[in-house]
């Protein structure tokens, strides 16, 4: 079944993620499964309000230690607290401003399945990379780093195609998804400027096993409309 994640980044506080939440609960998403990714601050009242609901709740990243002084932090611990159900780590955000590596969303992701979370894990190569044609060896070093896990899905998200509106064509995601499949027998979903537009060509593909979405996550319709084109072309 098609995963369609959507990603708010730093938007969305407790009271717009309220209004999303009430909204998305009526809706009939039959045939795709779906996950919501608050900022930290919204994940209770999304938690609440999706609860009975066929829509997870995940966080935007998730600490490998239980607790201890790393200030700014959450553990996957806190996050099962409030009923969370996965995160996503290794997001590019967090490599490009706050200083994630290859290894630290590892750790991350270990910690995080380990503890019992379901875990979104980023990879995906910078366009310098791409043009130097090293595309594959990325992929391959960012994907050996994880350990298979019935609760682990990777996401494919080539940087340059991250909030800019180029998207990976569906051959590059079929492709770059092929190799990750090889290397890792997990679902692997495709993000990158994935819009109402295009979701339904990229998830047609073989191996594009669902989207992670940003900026068409904000809103219901076209998030909606994504989550739509997920259950159509079910693979
Ligand atoms: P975008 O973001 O859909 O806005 O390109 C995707 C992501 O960063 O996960």
């Amino acid at each position: 079944m098609a995963l369609i994640a959507g990603n708010w980044k730093m938007y969305k506080g407790p009271a717009e993620a309220a209004e999303f939440c009430l909204r998305l609960r009526e809706q009939d998403l039959g045939g795709v499964d779906v996950v919501v990714c608050p900022p930290y601050v919204s994940l209770a009242v999304c938690v609440q309000l999706l609860a009975g609901t066929e829509v997870a709740v995940a966080a935007q990243n998730v600490h490998w230690e239980q607790e201890g002084a790393y200030t700014g932090e959450v553990s996957a611990a806190m996050l099962l607290e409030l009923g969370v159900y996965g995160a996503i780590v290794g997001h590019s955000e967090r490599r490009q401003y706050f200083g994630d590596t290859d290894g630290t969303s590892a750790e991350r992701a270990r910690a995080a399945l380990s503890a019992g979370l379901f875990v979104i894990a980023c990879v995906g190569e910078t366009e310098e990379e791409r043009e130097g044609g090293v595309t594959e060896d990325v992929l391959r070093r960012q994907v050996s780093l994880l350990e298979p896990d019935d609760n682990l899905v990777i996401a494919y998200e080539p940087v340059w195609a991250i909030g800019t509106g180029k998207t990976a064509t569906p051959d590059m995601a079929q492709e770059a998804h092929a190799l990750i499949k090889s290397v890792l027998d997990v679902p692997v979903i495709y993000g990158g400027s994935v819009k109402p537009d295009n979701a339904e060509e990229l998830l047609a593909r073989p191996h594009v096993d669902g989207a992670l979405v940003g900026g068409a996550s904000l809103e219901l319709d076209s998030f909606i409309a994504i989550c739509r084109a997920g259950a159509s072309t079910n693979s």
